[in-house]
């Protein structure tokens, strides 16, 4: 256990004395709880708030890639299908659920999954998720595992609602839950936020972890007993998101190369969605706001635009790659967020526009990781969906129109 003066030497390192300014208005258990948040927190992500640490400004050279497009999609569809069905039925394809957010956009105090995106009837973001993932376990006749990352903000919640909605008629026995790591939250000078005298803003550290979350929650034994090979990670917010989708799985498998991307093509070059392209000869995301204007505009030599496929988050990557990489370090990324906080007062503020940063590692950087990467079109009006803000653009108002105009009845 962390002792006081350890704690208050650490503290001094990082200019973060104040998160002990209330201990001695602390009651014992209370000061215990402090010390022992204050032990768990890698004040080392704190760095990276530093200018010269800003890892955007060591990119690479970047180049665009090419796509198996709709239509090459629709040419092979049988050898897809068949390779993708086999390799589901073998047990060899798992599906990992990252849903550890805190959805702040949407302002929902649930986890998003909770969300009820019906008119007329119930119809919850984790039901139409489960739903889509149905499709594959009927016509594949197989279950497909599927592994739910949480944090320790929304674990407890997600658990409950599933247990009491009966996973919405999935086998629970193919379904596991694992919990992400934390990270602290700071204010625009570089100050961890308390959220009260003895509790550290701390939020889940984004979702680049889940990988060594899952490994560290003991999983990975249990997916290599299976004989899983791949993994299909997919975020919670996209109700048209398919899932362990059979002709993506084949896709991959049969063009041989190491992992996978689904892509939407950009709706104009300016549409703010990171895009699957080549950074040094590697597959990479380039994020919307990295791109020149060069880039966003350069055509093709069949006047398309060259940086054309913009990501939806939804990666296949093999096991034994995801091994490899294990330890390589993700970059993190300073995000700009609306973060709870107490007040001088000692009053909880719940801010409505953003009033900090947060530390996240990104799944999208695994993919820099990867030796090849197959972009994978699919059509953004039958498969992305996403719900992100209350209204607007990708919002609850436009993922309701889109489950509509697929046939989901709301
Ligand atoms: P977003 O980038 O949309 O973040 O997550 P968010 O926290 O859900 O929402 P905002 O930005 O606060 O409004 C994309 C996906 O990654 C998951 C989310 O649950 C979502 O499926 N995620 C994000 C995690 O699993 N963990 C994190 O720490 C962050």
């Amino acid at each position: 256990m962390l002792t006081y003066e350890a704690a208050k030497e650490i503290l001094a390192g990082c200019g973060q004395e104040h998160l002990l300014k209330y201990y001695d208005e602390l009651n014992d258990s209370e000061r215990a709880d402090l010390l022992s948040q204050i032990s768990l927190i890698d004040f080392s992500v704190l760095d990276n708030l530093k200018e010269e640490n800003n890892f955007t400004a060591s990119r690479g050279k970047f180049a665009p890639l090419g796509a198996v497009t709709i239509n090459d999609i629709e040419k092979n569809h049988e050898k897809y299908s068949e390779a993708g069905i086999k390799a589901i039925r073998e047990g060899k394809v798992a599906a990992v659920l990252l849903a550890g957010g805190q959805g702040t956009r949407l302002g929902f105090d649930k986890p998003k999954g909770m969300f009820n995106v019906g008119i007329n009837k119930e119809l919850y973001i984790f039901q139409c998720l489960i739903n889509n993932l149905m499709d594959v376990v009927k016509e594949a006749g197989e279950w497909v595992p599927l592994y739910i990352m949480t944090s320790e903000k929304n674990n407890d919640d997600t658990i409950s609602f599933l247990e009491e909605k009966n996973y919405f008629g999935y086998n629970k026995e193919y379904v596991r839950f694992f919990v992400q790591d934390m990270a602290p939250s700071v204010d625009y000078n570089g100050r961890i936020y308390m959220e009260s005298k003895s509790r550290i803003s701390i939020s889940p550290n984004g979702n680049g972890g889940w990988f060594s979350s899952l490994v560290r929650a003991g999983l990975l034994s249990e997916i290599k007993e299976k004989g899983i090979e791949w993994i299909n990670v997919f975020a919670v917010d996209n109700v048209l998101q398919r899932i362990a989708d059979p002709l993506y799985v084949g896709a991959v498998i049969c063009s041989g190369l190491q992992s996978g991307g689904k892509v939407v093509s950009k709706a104009s070059p300016d549409e703010r969605v990171g895009v699957l392209c080549l950074e040094d000869g590697v597959p990479s995301i380039v994020e919307y706001y990295e791109m020149t204007d060069e880039m966003r505009t350069l055509l093709d030599e069949n006047g398309e635009l060259a940086y054309k496929y913009g990501v939806i988050l939804n990666y296949l990557f093999s096991v034994d790659k995801l091994e490899m990489i294990l330890n390589n370090k993700l970059p993190i990324h300073v995000v700009e967020k609306k973060i709870p906080y107490m007040d001088e007062n000692g009053e909880l503020i719940k801010p409505d526009k953003p009033n900090g940063h947060k530390f996240e590692t990104l799944v999208l950087d695994m993919v820099h990781m990867q030796d090849s990467c197959l972009a994978y079109e699919v059509d953004r009006r039958k498969e992305f969906a996403p719900v992100k803000n209350a209204t607007g653009v990708d919002s609850v108002e436009s993922a309701r129109e889109l489950l509509a105009e697929n046939g989901v009845e709301l």
